[in-house]
């Protein structure tokens, strides 16, 4: 599942940021692009990394 429309990011791309290290949207955005086009997909990043990823329902913008 996309995250990040504009640059093809995935959710496990970003999760895969996360558990390199990325903490903060700037290191995700840094390592992945995401967020790097219209900005629309920052909140999810945000969210993933708010979450640990087994309390995460997937895809999480659908929960809303
Ligand atoms: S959807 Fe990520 S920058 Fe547009």
């Amino acid at each position: 599942m996309y995250v990040c429309i504009c640059r093809a990011v995935t959710e496990s791309e970003v999760r895969g940021c996360i558990a390199a290290g990325a903490c903060t949207v700037k290191d995700v955005v840094t390592r992945s692009e995401a967020g790097t086009g219209c900005g629309s997909c920052v909140g999810k990043i945000v969210a993933l990394l708010s979450a640990p990823a087994d309390e995460l329902p997937s895809p999480l913008w659908r929960t809303a």
